[in-house]
């Protein structure tokens, strides 16, 4: 092994074998560095998961459920994952956990193909309201093999329950699933679930942006009165991307386990695993819950700031780490805002409002980067004055700049 050229190569540092990409991400750090960063969906990965997953498990093959028998020394990667899986189930009080799934999009297929037989009905939050693709949309597979229904929301954004109780009396759904993308209140899952048991229906909660609010007890757990919950870790759970979770009864493990893998997915990360045990073990800490409180009263600043520039907010304001800001009356387009917002150092998200313009923003990152509730009513102050009066504020632009130096990026590992 030592005398092949290909041996002597792996030595080398990026820099050295891809100078190209040594340099974008170098670009990337650039950017994050000195951009403020209201993407309702990132965070900043804790040094001790990037480690674990830049570890040796990248190059496992972690094929199967615990106990792996095919491959030897499976004994290893089953470890880590009843870790990961005790660590989960103890965070939410869930009967059974699966922490395989690539994606939390593919979490959420698993989760209806082990549970519905093709073509079965579905009832779900609007996407266009806020929800996501993945519980039943168009272009989505969710969409395509089960038949979808929508409830949303009514004129000041409140989520229309009696809409959905009135739906789903009508349509007879096999199962109600909710959950938000873009939707800036808590959702009432308690209320979805007592409307799914009155059809006779299961009930799915997807908690993708709001699972470290719950961990953090600033949201309702839904588990104990949901059939299954799914979330990603990498919003307010705040570790690395990729990789989904699903908490589920008992009585339903078996049939998403053999959804997932093998129906979907074949040999999972084990340094995805890895990393998320790790992060279960980090977010268990009385730590997280004083970031979760900076996260929560950070959205809500922003939202206060954005207001008293007389910005419209979507359902009024926040209860959780996201704020939309209603755009429709503005004249923004989605590139234009975009990139003017880019150019002024900020990064965020539009995100489609009923057919309008919103802009999603998310208080996660700046939190972590010790911004506190006056600094983000300040920024929604200066941001609502730019989103309303649009480009060219050279005041704006260097506010920004100094923010994001006073309020540095985490290292990551960069500093090895
Ligand atoms: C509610 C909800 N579920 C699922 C997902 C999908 O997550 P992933 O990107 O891990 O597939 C998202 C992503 O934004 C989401 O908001």
């Amino acid at each position: 092994m030592r005398d092949l050229p290909w041996a002597a190569l792996f030595t080398h540092t990026l820099a050295q074998i891809d100078p190209a990409m040594e340099e974008l991400i170098a670009t990337q750090r650039v950017q994050n560095t000195h951009s403020v960063n209201l993407v309702a969906s990132e965070t900043y990965s804790p040094r001790a998961t990037l480690e674990a997953e830049a570890s040796a498990l990248v190059d496992k093959n972690a094929s199967g459920y615990p106990p792996r028998e095919g491959f030897g020394g499976g004994d290893v990667m089953d470890r880590i994952e009843r870790l990961a899986c005790e660590r989960a189930r103890a965070l939410f009080g869930a009967e059974h956990a699966n922490i395989q799934a690539l994606s939390s999009t593919i979490a959420n297929v698993a989760v209806l193909r082990g549970l519905l037989r093709p073509g079965e009905r579905i009832l779900a939050f609007d996407p266009a309201a806020g929800g996501h693709g993945s519980h039943g949309g168009g272009r989505h597979i969710s969409g395509q093999e089960f038949e979808a229904k929508f409830f949303g929301t009514r004129g000041d954004g409140s989520v229309d329950y009696e809409a959905a109780a009135a739906i789903a009396a009508e349509f007879r759904p096999r199962m109600i699933i909710a959950g938000s993308s873009a939707y800036p209140l808590s959702l009432d899952f308690r209320r979805l679930a007592g409307i799914a048991r009155d059809v006779g229906a299961l009930f799915f909660a997807d908690i993708a942006h709001v699972s470290g609010l719950v961990i953090a007890g600033l949201h309702e757990n839904p588990v104990p009165f949901s059939d299954v919950v799914t979330s990603s870790t990498h919003k307010t759970m705040c570790g690395p991307r990729t990789g989904g979770l699903i908490l589920c009864r008992e009585e339903h493990a078996a049939a998403i386990d053999r959804a997932l893998a093998p129906g979907l997915q074949a040999a999972p990360g084990g340094h995805i695993i890895a990393a998320r045990a790790v992060l279960f073990a980090l977010v268990a800490r009385p730590e997280f819950t004083t970031l979760m409180q900076a996260v929560v009263a950070g959205a809500q600043g922003l939202a206060e700031g954005l207001a008293a520039a007389g910005v419209p907010l979507y359902a009024g304001g926040t209860a959780t780490h996201m704020v939309v800001a209603d755009l429709g009356g503005t004249g923004w387009s989605v590139p234009a805002l975009n990139a003017a917002l880019f150019r002024h150092g900020v990064v965020a998200n539009t995100t489609g409002l009923s057919g309008g313009l919103g802009l999603r923003l998310g208080s996660t990152p700046m939190a972590i980067r010790g911004l506190d509730s006056s600094g983000f009513r300040a920024l929604g102050r200066w941001l609502g004055a730019f989103l309303l009066n649009g480009v060219g504020d050279r005041g704006f632009a260097e506010g920004i700049a100094a923010l994001a130096v006073h309020h540095p990026v985490p290292p990551g590992l960069e500093l090895t």
